[in-house]
């Protein structure tokens, strides 16, 4: 199954300038759906998982159907302002614009083999910001999981250090 199809290009969404990849029709469809989320689920392979982070908000589609499939925990990663108890806090430079993502302090335990997910990886300041925080709790990213990858942005450069998959290359 061709999933491209069901990633509709939109120009200058958010801002003037940016091409927007929407994957709302792959998510709509029952059989995009289920062979992308199989499709995530093959790139991780059958190595132990203990956690999975995945960051507000497109992280929270696939994130929590892998971490339910793979038997581990889900930890949201939050925009600022939205997390309860104590955090810990990374600012960080996107494709349009700056932000800053939180995490709770007792999310990850010492030692937690980690699989990290997003929607997309554009320039990476996204992914780089949860590494540290992943890193600053003592996890270990086991695997950097994309549905999609904007690859001319060079985001995987910025967090070289983890092994970096992604589903859809552009
Ligand atoms: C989008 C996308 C990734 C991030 C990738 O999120 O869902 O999280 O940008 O960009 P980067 O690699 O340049 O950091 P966005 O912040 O637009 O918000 P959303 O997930 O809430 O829609
Ligand atoms: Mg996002």
């Amino acid at each position: 199954m061709d999933l491209k199809r069901y990633v509709r290009d939109i120009e200058n969404f958010p801002k003037k300038g940016i091409l927007y990849k929407d994957i709302t029709p792959l998510l709509q469809d029952r059989k995009a759906f289920q062979v992308a989320t199989v499709g995530l689920l093959t790139m991780i392979g059958d190595t132990r998982i203990d956690k999975v982070v995945g960051m507000e908000s497109r992280g929270f589609i696939f994130g929590p159907l892998l971490a339910h499939s793979l038997k581990a925990g889900f930890v949201p990663v939050r925009k600022p302002g939205k997390l309860p108890f104590s955090k810990l806090s990374e600012p960080f430079t996107l494709e349009y614009g700056t932000d800053i993502l939180e995490m709770h302090t007792d999310a990850i335990s010492e030692g937690d083999r980690v699989l990290v997910h997003d929607d997309v990886l554009a320039t990476g300041g996204t992914a780089s910001a949860v590494a540290k925080l992943v890193e600053r709790a003592g996890g270990e990213i086991v695997q950097f999981n994309f549905l999609l990858e904007l690859t001319v942005l060079n985001g995987r450069d910025k967090i070289a250090a983890c092994p970096t998959h992604s589903l859809l290359r552009y």
